[in-house]
């Protein structure tokens, strides 16, 4: 089939990438020349692991193209996705929709032939409802083009995986019609035997915000739970390991630490909020300002550690950071719990040095301020407090007697609970961690 994914960002990027790998004719198309450029000739413009080789085997194919040019889109497509971000408004909880309604009006009056137009990105509910009228009256006479919606829910770090081989497709349609393109164009993963609910748009948009609610607020309970087992004396791994055995509640999405972040979690839950409160429906779901203002006492909390391990003052201190992005295999530092804590500490007159894998350019546009290492023992010379704030799997090879000898305090926070604790303490280090009788 003939598609355009419009918006290459994590989401867009991956989509038409992987839909290209399925078989079907892709083009992708976003208004960043810079970005259609390097994706052009096969380089990810972000770090996603598996995404340069299905992007190379595209390319090489000829599945797959690029082009900034939405006219060239329209020509193009018979079904075009619509994978553009929808941050938080500034000064508002709620998404903002301006780059979904510029694809919409940048692309229907370009439209050639009958077409549907399935958007991707996470948006308020009643969106599809709202650009279907609005289609229609900017679609060309004869044209028609329907709107469905099919959420997505790839994590950053597994995009490919989860968009090859998704635990379930959602969509959400206004016909038989739209629901059989739909199927045409997921058939692959229709005859693995993947899960697929269709429904009517509302539902759909919904199921999207739910499942990051959802998300969102296990983690805040599981913290919450830390901030008890430190008021208590008690220890919140062992308590999210014997909770998590019942199978109804399970261990995933139960590790405590410095709290959720990303381009998802935090404003998918503030603009579902701001949307129930819309609908009159604000009170139902009240409770995620509290999952919302959970996650952020972490970050507080760590910093409150921190200052508490430093003596009570962390001015001049030197202190390593460990992780900048908002969680491993990303380079994405979009509300990261680990590069605010760092800016935090850098506030109150740490000497901060951030180190990260893949995050440290992005970091470093996002926080001139800090001083970002590619190398951890660099990153670490000298320090008087080191901070485990995202967990990548190279931090956890670390040898702590190695690194004992290159700091100048052996004193580690590990704000994710995954250090083997037993292992640094034998090598002489004071470790501490949020929810661990700190
Ligand atoms: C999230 C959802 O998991 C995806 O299903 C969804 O498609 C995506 O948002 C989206 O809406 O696009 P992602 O933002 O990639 O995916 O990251 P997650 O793996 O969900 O992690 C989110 C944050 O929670 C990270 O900062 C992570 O470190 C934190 N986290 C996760 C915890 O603090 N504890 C946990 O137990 C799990």
């Amino acid at each position: 089939m003939r598609l355009t994914v419009i918006g290459t960002g994590y989401l867009g990027a991956v989509h038409a990438a992987c839909m290209a790998a399925i078989g079907h004719d892709v083009l992708g198309v976003d208004t960043d020349t810079e970005k259609i450029t390097a994706l052009a000739e096969g380089r990810p413009p972000f770090y996603e692991p598996g995404l340069d080789e299905v992007l190379t085997q595209g390319l090489a194919s000829g599945n797959l193209r690029f082009t900034t040019r939405l006219n060239e889109a329209a020509a193009h497509g018979e079904v075009h996705f619509i994978c553009v971000g929808t941050p938080q408004q500034a000064g508002s909880r709620a998404a903002d929709l301006r780059y979904v309604d510029s694809v919409v009006n940048g692309l229907v009056p370009h439209l050639r032939s009958s077409c549907l137009v399935v958007g991707k990105s996470t948006v308020p509910v009643g969106t599809t409802e709202r650009l279907t009228e609005h289609v229609a009256n900017l679609a060309p006479p004869g044209v028609r083009a329907e709107v469905a919606w099919n959420p997505e829910f790839l994590r950053e770090g597994y995009a490919v995986e989860d968009t090859l081989r998704p635990d379930r497709i959602v969509t959400g349609v206004n016909s038989s019609q739209a629901d059989e393109t739909l199927r045409r164009v997921y058939a692959p993963m229709l005859s693995a035997g993947v899960p697929y609910i269709s429904t009517d748009p509302n539902t759909a948009e919904l199921v999207k915000v739910a499942a990051n609610s959802f998300l969102a607020t296990k983690i805040s309970f599981i913290n919450a739970m830390a901030e008890v087992c430190d008021a208590a004396g008690a220890d919140v791994v062992t308590l999210a390991d014997a909770i998590g055995h019942d199978t109804r509640i399970g261990r995933r999405f139960l590790n405590a630490g410095v709290g959720f972040g990303g381009g998802c979690l935090p404003k998918d839950i503030r603009a579902f909020a701001a949307r129930a409160q819309e609908l009159g429906a604000g009170p139902a779901v009240a409770f995620l300002d509290q999952v919302d203002e959970i996650n952020g006492r972490q970050r507080t909390r760590t910093v409150a550690l921190a200052r508490r391990m430093a003596g009570g003052d962390l001015t001049g201190r030197s202190v390593a950071v460990l992780g900048a992005t908002f969680k491993p295999d990303s380079d994405d530092v979009r509300d990261s719990p680990a590069l605010a804590i760092a800016a935090a500490l850098r506030e109150e007159g740490a000497d901060v040095r951030v180190h990260d894998p893949e995050g440290t350019a992005n970091a470093a546009l996002a926080h001139p301020e800090l001083y970002c290492e590619t190398d951890v023992l660099t990153a670490c010379q000298n320090a008087e407090l080191v901070l485990h704030l995202t967990e990548w799997a190279q931090y956890r090879e670390l040898d702590p007697v190695k690194l004992s000898r290159v700091v100048r305090v052996p004193v580690l926070i590990d704000g994710r609970n995954a250090l083997a604790h037993d292992e640094w303490r034998s090598a002489g280090w004071t470790v501490k961690a949020l929810g661990r009788s700190a």
